[in-house]
């Protein structure tokens, strides 16, 4: 059976969804190889099986830069979307219908994530030209340092992750006037940092757009009226994404009280706490974990990505003058960057939100 023809001439463009883990070749590790499924494509209906999309390292003619090339094969994953030049299309005939799509560019236009957010969902990637090759430290350079992996951190402490809650609200209490301040205790997932601080006697709210966040325990609920809390209501809950920008500026600074941010592990908004605490000139602690290198693309730190803990730390700390960082005494990701809060005259350091240019992310479209 022969292939219908694609109701194109070449070269066309092409959105498509990248439907397995880009491959190079065993035999020529100059090729890059592919699938994507394209319910956008006239010829292509969202039945038909996906199409192979081949892109080859070299100049001009149906070649791509080798830098696009390896950047593909480093940052594009099953389940994101791009935007394809096509120059050239051959039938495939072992599968009728399927094409063998010849690329000459290709730019990721939105990426797969799946968050902790309960979610998965698309990231939109703001790169209209060809894909930029990443910056590469400057030759004189010292090489990055070996990602730290958490038995390194934790090497001097036993680990158990779940006391982190407690050891965490013991660091908070010796750093900070929590009395003075409305605590945002941001991913705050079920809500156990903001049990523990409402126990305590503190004003807390906790943000985080999962449905379920803050319900606690009935173990934590039964725990919070025996201590004469009113629950629901002990502290207040606010389902949504915690940003670096005006609207959560206009919610959570906007007040005469003076506000704490913290976030202990909270993955996607780790650098969104850091970045509106000091924009607003507000104390902050956080506890990274995750760094989600490929939705923060732009981030860089002495010229260098930053793809590892220990660089993302340092980033972090670079930000302005004055942010600390102590390693505490739990499992897992346990290292605290913080600032008190006394800025006083001191200048950013380079542009809140990255070294790299504008944050690339914005808001999540959920699907
Ligand atoms: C690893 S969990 C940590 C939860 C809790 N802090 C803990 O240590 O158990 C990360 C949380 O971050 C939340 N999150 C992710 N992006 C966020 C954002 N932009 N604003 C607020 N919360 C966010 C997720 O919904 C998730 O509950």
């Amino acid at each position: 059976m022969s292939c219908p023809p694609i109701d194109r001439s070449v070269p066309f463009k092409l959105i498509g969804k990248i439907t397995n883990n880009p491959q190079s070749s065993n035999r020529n590790p100059r090729l890059l190889f592919w699938s994507v499924s394209s319910p956008s494509s006239p010829s292509s209906p969202p039945s038909s099986p996906p199409h192979q999309v081949i892109l080859k390292h070299g100049l001009g003619g149906l070649f791509v830069s080798s830098a696009s090339c390896e950047h593909l094969h480093r940052s594009a994953r099953r389940g994101d979307t791009v935007s394809l030049t096509i120059g050239k299309l051959e039938p495939l005939k072992k599968s009728p219908g399927t094409y063998l799509l010849h690329a000459t560019d290709a730019v990721i236009t939105s990426i797969h994530v799946h968050g902790n957010t309960g979610n998965s969902y698309e990231k939109e990637i703001p790169i209209t030209s060809s894909l930029p090759p990443p910056p590469l430290p400057p030759p004189s350079s010292p090489l990055p340092p070996p990602p730290t992996s958490d038995l390194d951190v934790n090497e001097v402490h036993p680990p158990s992750k779940k006391e982190r809650f407690s050891v965490f609200l013991n660091f908070l209490s010796e750093k900070f006037d929590l009395k003075k301040n409305h605590i945002l205790d941001v991913a705050g997932g079920q809500g156990k940092l903001s049990l523990l601080l409402t126990l305590s006697g503190h004003s807390v709210t906790l943000i985080d757009p999962r449905p379920n966040s803050g319900l606690l325990s009935s173990k934590h609920r039964k725990q919070l009226r025996k201590n004469g809390f009113v629950w629901p209501g002990a502290f207040k809950i606010h389902r949504g994404f915690f940003e670096n920008d005006e609207e959560t500026t206009k919610t959570f600074f906007n007040n005469d009280k003076k506000t704490l941010v913290v976030g202990l592990h909270p993955d996607e908004a780790t650098e969104a706490i850091v970045d509106a605490a000091i924009a607003n000139r507000r104390p902050f602690a956080v506890i990274p974990c995750c760094i989600y290198s490929r939705i923060f693309r732009s981030r860089t730190h002495l010229n260098i990505p930053v793809r590892t803990y220990p660089q993302f730390l340092d980033y972090l700390q670079a930000k302005t003058e004055g942010v600390k960082r102590e390693t505490l005494r739990f499992g897992g990701r346990n290292v605290v960057v913080y600032h008190e809060g006394d800025y006083g005259e001191v200048k950013l350091c380079g542009r809140v939100g990255g070294e790299g240019g504008e944050p690339e992310m914005k808001k999540a479209k959920m699907i």
